[in-house]
């Protein structure tokens, strides 16, 4: 059995809570012969900060190069808000993403049947949701230059950051998209706004180009950002897969976790270009919630977002798709159980703990 060296980055607040429950299944699947991972564990984010003053050592950037994936919790919290801007515990995670040329970032929308009531819409609007929202994670206004703040001598101040893509870019985050919608809907919404953006229009016309040249039987879509977020909300299951920039895709997905019934379920993969040789592709899975300042340390937050991150680490990275559909399925199985933690609590169901809740999902896995 070929073994995986995984680096484990919890991060800061509830980052750390939640990926005890992930060491637990992986811990199991070592001992059950399921799976050999080496797990290492660095620091990122404020604790890495506090332990040497940057949001990421590079003796920690060397070993996620190094590693075959990165499972990474959360970072960030009040008690960083006046560390410097190039130091703060977000410049960990986006210095991750770039380093290692993550630029597909997969954020499937999924509202498990037993959470179709614990959404804030409708229940028939987002029962039987199945979507997935592919971000650009790599380009857009988060890295284009110039990003700064200039001192206009008069009193006022200028702050700026740069919306930039370039065609390439355009082209493999579309293909990405493409690709992933075959094997699912055949349906690709593409979100920009170029009726403002140039950007936009750059983005809108290669799209169009890669959809029709290598991707004619897949159905492509084109809809303003804004009138995207109203229509996530509004109906959400006309979509199958959402294609957007950096920016979009970050906010379009935290309106979607909210389909999903909170914030803690949804998780998240960000992956590299195939290498030429080996075939293999840098990763990094992240759930899409932050450290949750306002409940972290209380042992009430939901893991489901970092266990199912687990789940698409064993089925994007190592192809070991029966575990993932097993994971997956436990996730399933305990909600249909009844057990809730707080953020997805409703009438009837019991409210656990993160601890409880993970112990939970290893028992149904464990089978
Ligand atoms: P957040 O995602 O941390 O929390 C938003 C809300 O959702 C909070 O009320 C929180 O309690 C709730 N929530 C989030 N995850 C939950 C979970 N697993 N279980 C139960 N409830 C959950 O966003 P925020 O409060 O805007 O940001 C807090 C910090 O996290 C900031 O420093 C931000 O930069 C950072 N952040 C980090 C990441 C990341 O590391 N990937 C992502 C988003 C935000
Ligand atoms: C996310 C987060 C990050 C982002 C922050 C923490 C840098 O909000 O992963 O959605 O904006 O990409
Ligand atoms: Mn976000």
């Amino acid at each position: 059995m070929t073994t995986h060296k995984l680096l484990l980055l919890p991060g800061d607040g509830i980052g750390v809570e939640t990926m005890e429950e992930v060491k637990a299944i992986v811990s199991f699947m070592n001992e059950e012969g399921l799976a050999s991972f080496e797990t290492e564990e660095g620091l990122v984010g404020g604790s890495a900060y506090d332990a040497h003053g940057k949001a990421i050592s590079e003796e920690h950037m060397k070993l996620a190069t190094e590693s075959d994936a990165v499972l990474f919790g959360a970072v960030g919290g009040p008690k960083w808000d006046g560390v410097p801007y190039e130091v703060r515990p977000e410049a960990g995670l986006l210095r991750l993403r770039k380093d290692l040329a993550l630029f597909a970032n997969l954020r499937p929308a999924i509202c498990y049947p037993a959470l179709a009531a614990a959404s804030s819409l409708k229940h028939e609007v987002v029962e039987g949701l199945d979507i997935l929202i592919v971000r650009e994670l790599t380009g857009g206004v988060y890295f284009g230059e110039p990003k700064e703040i200039t001192d206009l001598g008069n009193g006022q101040k200028r702050g700026v950051d740069t919306q930039v893509y370039e065609t390439y870019e355009i082209e493999r985050i579309g293909r990405v998209a493409f690709e992933l919608a075959r094997t699912r809907g055949n349906k690709v919404t593409s979100m920009e706004k170029r009726n403002v953006m140039k950007s936009g229009v750059l983005w809108n016309e290669v799209m169009t180009r890669v959809g029709r040249e290598e991707y004619s039987d897949v159905k492509l879509d084109h809809m303003l950002a804004d009138s995207g977020g109203m229509q996530l909300v509004r109906w959400p299951k006309q979509f199958d897969v959402i294609v957007t920039d950096n920016l979009f895709g970050d906010l379009l997905s935290d309106i979607a976790a909210m389909l999903t019934g909170s914030l803690g379920m949804l998780p998240s993969a960000s992956l590299g270009a195939p290498d030429e040789r080996s075939g293999k592709r840098k990763a990094m899975y992240e759930p899409v919630h932050g450290s949750a300042p306002d409940i972290a340390g209380q042992g009430i937050a939901n893991p489901i977002a970092m266990i199912a991150s687990l789940a698409m680490c064993l089925r994007y990275s190592f192809g070991m798709v029966e575990l993932a559909d097993r994971l997956e399925k436990a996730i399933s199985d305990t909600l249909n159980d009844g057990l809730r933690t707080k953020d997805i609590m409703s009438e009837g169901a019991r409210e656990v703990g993160t601890r409880e809740m993970g112990a939970a999902i290893l028992a149904k896995f464990r089978g």
